[in-house]
This record gives C-alpha cells, structure tokens and sequence, in this order.
C-alpha cells in the first residue's frame, strides 16, 4: 500500500489492532460530537495563497517551550499507549527525539518515565495528571526532575472521565473485561498479539511502587477511576510553579478567560485542547477558540493547540491562527500501531512534508509572523469531512 497521508496510518492501525483496541484511540465522548465537530471546523477555516513570492529559501524550524524544534509539531500524551505496539513510548519518543520534535509521555503510560529517559537521553515532556493522593503527583514531579525532564505539562481537563460508549460496549473500562469477544477479538489479531510478548511492562508503569496493586491492571484502573480529582484549580497550578522550577504548560485549556489566569499563576504556556473530543461532549472546537485565546494572552508565552490535527495543512492553519506549536495525538498513534517507531518517523515526515508544501504553496517562507489575511472562515467549506473512524 503507498502511503500518503495520516488516513492510510488509521487504515493500517485498523487492521492490526483488536477492534477494542483501536476503538480506545479512536473514539471520543459521548456521541462524539467533539470529535467529529474538530476536523470539520479545521475543514471551515482555507487558506487564501498569496501567489507573488519567491518561497526558494524556507524553514518550518520553530520553538516549543524553549526548546528549539525541526517543526512546531510535538506529540501529545496518549495514555495507555502502550496497548498498540510493544514498548510504544521509547519507539515514539525515539522517533520524535530523531525528528527533532518534542515527546511527551503521559501519566498513564506503560512505559516509565525512566524507561524514556534511559532510550532517548534527551529531554522530553512529561503530562501530569493530579489524583486526588498528593503523594502520587509529589513523587512523579520528582521523579520527572530526576530524569531530565524539560516541561511538566499540567493536564486540568480531566476532573471526572467522560463517558465513550464505544469503550464501554467493549468492554474497556474499571476493570477491562475478558471475555469471549475480546479473547476472539484479540486472536484475529495474532499478528498484534505476537508482537506484544516483547512488550517489556503490562500496567500502568509509572503507578508501580506509588500505588496499592499497581501490577494488576483490573485493580489499578478501578483505583484510577476512584483518584481523578474534582477540586482541580487555579491552586494545583500554583503548587506545581512551586515544586517545579522548569518550564511549565496547562493543557486542556479552552477559554480566553483560563488561559489568561494560567498565566497570571506562573504558566509559562498553554495548551489549547478539548483532549481530542474525548471530554465534554458538545464542546467547541480548538481551532474555532483559538485566535481569541492567543489574542487574549497577548504574548505572554506558548500557545499550543492539539485536537483534531490529521495533516500539514491542519499544522498551517493553526499557526495561521496564532498559535506557536501544535501537538499531535491520534496521527501519530495510528503510525505507530501500524508499524511501531517507523511508523511515528512516517506520520511525521507525512505532516514535515504537507506543511513545508503548502506554507510555500501559500507565499510564506517561515511559520513566524504569518499575515492574519491568509486565514478566513468559509461556511461549507467542512462538508468534505474524510476521517474513516465515522
Ligand atoms: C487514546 C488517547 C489517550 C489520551 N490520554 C491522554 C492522557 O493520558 N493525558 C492527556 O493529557 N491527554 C490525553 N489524551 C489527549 C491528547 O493528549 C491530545 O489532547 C489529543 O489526542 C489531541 O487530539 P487528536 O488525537 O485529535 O490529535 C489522550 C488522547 C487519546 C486519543
């Protein structure tokens, strides 16, 4: 199959990962709305060319979080991204380390944060999620220290779980559930299931040692789903500006109102983000806040924006908007679960390609500065909506 563009990844992901599996990266809350309502609104902003420049010498180079990158694009934290290819977070933060973009591992990956460490011995992102047991978010920030992290990205969207119905109706959930569909499930798929025995850890790898029964997976996600914390505030900012001295995003953000307050408590940038549309239901796009959020932050630091993002062009148009990096979840995850670190270093040299293609196609030589003018909302313009999930 000649691969072109982030689709034929999913296509490929599809095939190889148990139904239940993709479902978990796939799906989105509820009825999906979000999930559906970020691609199509990416598809409403186009792009309006200016044709008259010599576009000969160009860079798509830029800078995340104070970190110089090849292109502003990192990839986003994915939890339990670990389900779709043996060791997947040292492969993927390999292939970001080899691309020169930004890694950031979640809090509930399987890998570790000292199993990256100890592969790329380069700095990364880590995500962190704040459980109600403060001792949990203590240790991993120290252990983030310790490990060379380079910015906490504090996670502020997730004061309960949403609902996703498909990973209820298979069975994904407190405790996953084994039975007769998932075991089939899993044995069509031998080729996934083989590939996993060279998986080095089977749970939650940063919970082990912090956490009662880490190792037993039914156990630890039932603890989980005890700990998100519904008092999350403009407090848990200021703790971490307390305990962590390096650079420091809140992710999750989807209003010009709290995103001016991360800054007033001590972020050093933002993310802009509806977690994919895996949260609430009915939310607004990012790309439809964007502008609005950058304007009302007026320079004071990192504006990221994920959700939705499936090509270059994506990339162009958010940058267009003003945003100074974007994060990538589900298109990386799709290359690699059809094909491990290959498939990471394939979905970024995908989106390296369609960005620095049609930032030339566009007039423009670099992503810094980019004329407002060149982005305009055109009604209709999201009936084409190819994402093969729906
Ligand atoms: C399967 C999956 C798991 C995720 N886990 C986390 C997580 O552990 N922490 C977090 O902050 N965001 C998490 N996210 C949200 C991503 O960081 C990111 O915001 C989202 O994937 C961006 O949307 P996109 O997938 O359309 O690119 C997850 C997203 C997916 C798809």
């Amino acid at each position: 199959m000649v691969i072109t563009d982030i689709y034929d990844l999913e296509r490929l992901a599809r095939k190889r990962l148990p139904k239940s599996i993709y479902t978990y990266f796939a799906n989105g809350g509820y009825e999906e709305e979000t999930l559906r309502r970020n691609i199509a609104d990416l598809r409403k902003f186009v792009l309006v060319p200016h044709v008259l420049n010599d576009v000969s010498e160009r860079s798509i180079e830029g800078t995340m979080a104070g970190m110089r990158v090849s292109m502003p694009v990192g990839l986003a934290p994915v939890g339990a991204c670990g389900l779709s290819y043996p060791n997947a977070e040292v492969e993927a933060a390999l292939a970001a380390k080899e691309a020169g973009v930004p890694f950031c591992l979640s809090t509930v990956s399987i890998a570790t944060i000292e199993d990256v460490a100890r592969a790329t011995r380069a700095p990364f992102w880590f995500q962190l999620y704040l459980m109600k047991d403060k001792k949990v978010g203590e240790a991993l920030v120290e252990r983030a220290k310790q490990a060379g992290v380079s910015a906490i990205v504090l996670s502020m969207d997730l004061h309960v779980r949403s609902q996703r119905h498909g990973e209820q109706k298979r069975g994904i959930g407190a405790p996953p559930r084994v039975d007769l569909t998932n075991i089939v499930d899993a044995l069509v798929h031998f080729r996934w299931l083989l590939s996993m025995v060279r998986s080095k850890r089977r749970t939650f790898g940063n919970l082990i040692g912090l956490v009662p029964h880490a190792k037993n997976v039914g156990k630890v996600t039932e603890w989980l789903e005890e700990q998100f914390d519904p008092t999350l505030s403009t407090k848990d900012i200021d703790w971490a500006r307390n305990v962590w001295p390096h650079k420091l995003l809140v992710k999750g953000v989807l209003s010009a109102d709290d995103a001016k307050q991360c800054f007033d408590h001590g972020a050093d940038g933002i993310i802009v983000s509806n977690h994919g549309g895996r949260q609430v239901d009915g939310a607004v796009s990012t790309v439809s806040v964007l502008a609005e959020i950058v304007d009302a932050v007026g320079g004071r630091g990192d504006v990221i924006v994920d959700s939705g993002i499936r090509s270059g062009v994506d990339v162009l148009k958010m940058l267009a908007l003003g945003a100074t990096g974007c994060l990538i979840g589900r298109a990386y995850v799709y290359g690699l679960s059809a094909n491990g670190r290959e498939g990471v270093q394939k979905a970024l040299s995908i989106i390296r390609k369609e960005l620095d293609q049609n930032m030339a196609l566009c007039g423009l030589t670099n992503l810094k500065n980019i004329p407002r003018d060149i982005i305009r909302v055109q009604e209709g313009a999201e009936l084409r909506n190819p994402a093969i999930h729906f």
